[in-house]
C-alpha cells in the first residue's frame, strides 16, 4: 500500500458509534476504525505522543484522565487499524467553541489521511451540535501540521508568546467560523 493512499475516501460500514473503514479491494488485513477514547486507551495515546514528540509527552496520564473526567464536555477519537491504535485527537468543547487541544498520527500511518479523517469528524459533529467555532493552538515552527489546519479552513487569528514552556516557543492562534461554509 503505497505511502499516499488515502483509505479514508473508502467508507464501507456505519455503526453507531463507530465508523469502520476498510480499503475497496475488501482486504480485511486493513481494517479501520474509528471510535472514542477509553481509559484504557490512554497508555497508547501516550506511546504515540512519545514516538511523534521525540520522547517528550506534552499530555501524561494525569492531563487525559482529567479531560476524560472533567467536567466540560469532550470528544476523543482514535483511529485503530488491526487493533492498533495508530492516531487520536482531542477536542473540548465550551458553550460556543471547540477547542482542540491533541492530535497526533504515528509516523508509520501518516500522510495517509488519518488525520484529516479525525479532524473532519470533529468538525462535523461539533457543526452539527450547533457549535460556531474550532480553534486550537500550533507550534509556529509545526509547518505540517499548519498545512493540516489551512486546508480546513483555520486562519491564524493572533500569536501567543512564549506559550511552550518546554523550549518558550510561541504558538499561532488558529481559528475556524462554521458561518463561512453557511
Ligand atoms: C500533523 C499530523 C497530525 C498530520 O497527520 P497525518 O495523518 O499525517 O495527516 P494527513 O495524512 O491527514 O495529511 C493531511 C494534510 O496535512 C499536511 N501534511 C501532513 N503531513 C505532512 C508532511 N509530512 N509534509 C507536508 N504536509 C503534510 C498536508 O497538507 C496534508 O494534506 P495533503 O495530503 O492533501 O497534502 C502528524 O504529522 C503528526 O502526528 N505530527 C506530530 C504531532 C503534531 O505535530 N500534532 C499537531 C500538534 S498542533
Amino acid at each position: 500500500m503505497s505511502k499516499k493512499s488515502n483509505f479514508f475516501d473508502k467508507v464501507r460500514v456505519l455503526f453507531t458509534k463507530q465508523i469502520v473503514y476498510l480499503p475497496k479491494e475488501v482486504d480485511l488485513g486493513e481494517l479501520f476504525l474509528i471510535r472514542e477514547v477509553k481509559y484504557t486507551d490512554i497508555r497508547h495515546l501516550i506511546a504515540i505522543e512519545k514516538e511523534v514528540y521525540e520522547g517528550e509527552v506534552p499530555w501524561g496520564k494525569t492531563a487525559f484522565l482529567s479531560e476524560l473526567n472533567g467536567p466540560q464536555a469532550v470528544l476523543y477519537l482514535l483511529v485503530e487499524c488491526d487493533q492498533e491504535v495508530v492516531g487520536f485527537i482531542g477536542t473540548r468543547f465550551d458553550e460556543e467553541d471547540g477547542h482542540i487541544t491533541n492530535i497526533a498520527v504515528s509516523k508509520e500511518f501518516q500522510g495517509r489521511g488519518v488525520a484529516t479523517t479525525l479532524l473532519n469528524e470533529v468538525k462535523e459533529t461539533a457543526r452539527k451540535a450547533g457549535y460556531e467555532s474550532l480553534s486550537l493552538e500550533v507550534r509556529v515552527s509545526n509547518m505540517d501540521a499548519q498545512r493540516l489546519y489551512r486546508k480546513f479552513g483555520f486562519v491564524a487569528r493572533s500569536v501567543k508568546k512564549r506559550y511552550y514552556h518546554s523550549n518558550n516557543e510561541d504558538a499561532l492562534d488558529m481559528f475556524y467560523r462554521f458561518e463561512e461554509e453557511r
